[in-house]
């Protein structure tokens, strides 16, 4: 018997260690043969830990599994019990998914090169190294990728500028650092399927003709690290990394980097501080890091899902991934649905659907059962969007139309009780604190931020004026995204709920 167990960090922390010790003991002490996997999560975070059992008619599921429940699934033998779901990819929040990046995300173990082959890995890999570094650029222009870090620069663009840069040696960084607030789709894939990141890099690698490559990653994600490190082990041991790749003539090779904790190393010129080892402090633009990046070396840096998301467009074709999706929005995105929510966890699905679909259908409205009053998209920098705004469809020109931004795809649900005053002065606070300090517009904008919403919560209607023109400042001034995006939950709190900013509030009160 084969029974999934998931060692992903989100699951772990409900309890999947000892669901996974639970199975193991009571096995051994009912002389059962039973192989037990640590995979990765499916994404369907409420329902973790996740236990799977194979079956002849595919994996059958329970849970949330407590160890405690462990011998009553054994005395069921994994059929009747309260906690059945049925056939895992027939749960509906699962089977309305299109799975392109995540395919194999909890489906394999995460760290057998063979169970990654067997499920389409290596295929998109081996179809490049067919191809010369134009034909590998222009497969990566004609999907239709944009950077799924946030800024959503089409990837292609980025790989044909350092493809053709002259340099004795060029780089492909890749940025782990997933800072954004409600998001962990760069970590889950880490964890659930660190070769599909490798073998990314890798193609990027050929495709612009750089032989090494770093992960960036936070320093909180220690399971990340750990997989992505032994994964990188192996995959030398089996030839995918090395002076040869996969038998040929290319040569690529990869090393994991932990970060130290600071926000603004998400930024790219911060990263590449730090990487090399200096102050994580922003780095003014041009020149461009595919110009002049790593070690002033021309350099592909590149999210962990835009990297990730390479190999299937490998394998499938350009024109499979570029037929998903809606306007200049091409693909899939996984959004990560967080906060005050009924099932919160990953969804991906082609660009297009609606807000309102994504919260109160996908998402099941609030866990508290209140009504939904807005939610915040790309993190903390991300605008709140309230009700009436929920018909936009999820696409980067349809969020831009918004005053909003799709960011890395991290959605937080809020509802009617949230205070957002309080969500205003939290984001000039946390760009107070994450400032990198370079810059007077965010150095200083974002303190002098936080001391106005508090004169407004004091019921000075007057420093609302000052707030906005404050604003303006930080997003035409700010050297980075940080300063400059940080108006963004400000100013739509402002907009959307005025009554929340007003002098009436503390007559309220
Ligand atoms: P950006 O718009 O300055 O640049 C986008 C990317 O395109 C960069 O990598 C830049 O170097 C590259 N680029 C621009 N022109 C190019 C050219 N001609 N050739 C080659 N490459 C070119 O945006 P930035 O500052 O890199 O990112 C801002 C975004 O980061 C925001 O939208 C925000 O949502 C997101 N963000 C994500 C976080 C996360 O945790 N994933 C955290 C904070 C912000
Ligand atoms: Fe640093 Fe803030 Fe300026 Fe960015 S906007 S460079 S984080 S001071």
């Amino acid at each position: 018997m084969k029974i999934y167990v998931p060692a992903d960090a989100a699951a772990r922390a409900l309890g999947a260690d000892a669901v996974a010790a639970a199975v193991t003991a009571e096995a051994k002490a009912r002389g059962l043969d039973v192989t037990l996997v640590r995979n990765g999560t499916r994404g369907m975070i409420w329902l973790e830990p996740l236990l799977e059992v194979e079956t002849e008619t595919g994996r059958t599921g329970f849970g949330p599994v407590t160890a405690e429940d462990v011998p009553a699934l054994f005395d069921a033998a994994f059929g009747d019990h309260a906690l059945a779901l049925g056939p895992v990819e027939q749960i509906p929040y699962f089977a309305k998914q299109t799975r392109l990046t995540f395919a194999r995300c909890g489906l394999i173990d995460p760290l057998s090169l063979e169970d990654y082959e067997a499920h389409g890995g290596l295929s998109g890999l081996r179809r490049a190294l067919d191809m010369d570094r134009d034909g590998i650029v222009q497969e990566v222009t004609d999907s239709g990728l944009r950077g799924r870090g946030g800024a959503g620069f089409p990837t292609g663009i980025k790989w044909n500028t350092v493809k053709d840069a002259e340099a004795p040696q060029k780089y492909i960084v890749c940025n782990a650092d997933e800072g954004d607030s409600g998001t962990f789709a760069d970590r889950m894939i880490m964890e659930g399927d660190p070769f599909t990141l490798i073998e990314g890099m890798a193609i990027a690698g050929l495709g612009v003709g750089a032989t090494k490559g770093y992960v960036y990653l936070r320093s909180e994600y220690p399971d990340a690290i750990r997989v992505m490190t032994e994964a990188v082990r192996r995959a030398r041991v089996f030839g995918l990394l090395g002076d040869s790749v996969l038998g040929s003539a290319h040569a690529f090779d990869m090393e994991i980097r932990s970060g130290a904790g600071a926000y603004v190393c998400g930024e790219e010129t911060s990263l590449l501080n730090s990487l090399e080892g200096k102050r994580g402090i922003v780095r003014a633009k041009p020149p461009l890091p595919a110009l002049e990046g790593f070690l002033g070396r021309p350099t592909v840096v590149n999210n962990v899902i835009s990297l990730a998301t390479v190999p299937v467009i490998f394998e499938k074709g350009a024109e499979h991934y570029r037929d998903f999706g809606l306007g200049r929005s091409r693909g899939t995105i996984p959004l990560q649905i967080a906060g005050n929510v009924k099932y919160g966890g990953l969804f991906e699905t082609a660009f297009g659907m609606p807000l309102g679909e994504i919260v109160e259908e996908i998402g099941g409205g609030t866990a508290s059962g209140r009504p939904v009053k807005a939610v915040q998209v790309g993190g903390p920098l991300g605008a709140y969007l309230p009700v009436h705004q929920f018909d936009t469809p999820f696409g980067y020109e349809e969020f831009d139309g918004q005053k909003a931004l799709i960011g890395h795809a991290g959605l937080v649900v809020f509802d009617d009780t949230a205070d957002m005053l309080a969500m205003a002065r939290f984001a000039m606070e946390f760009c107070a604190i994450e400032s990198c300090g370079k810059c007077t517009p965010c150095r200083i904008g974002a303190v002098r931020g936080v001391e106005t919403l508090d004169r407004i919560g004091r019921g000075d209607g007057g420093a609302v004026e000052i707030l906005t023109d404050l604003c303006d400042t930080m997003t035409d001034g700010s050297l980075c995204a940080l300063g400059g995006f940080t108006p963004y939950p400000v100013m739509s709190a402002l907009r959307h709920f005025p009554e929340e900013f007003s002098v009436s509030r503390k007559v309220a009160a």
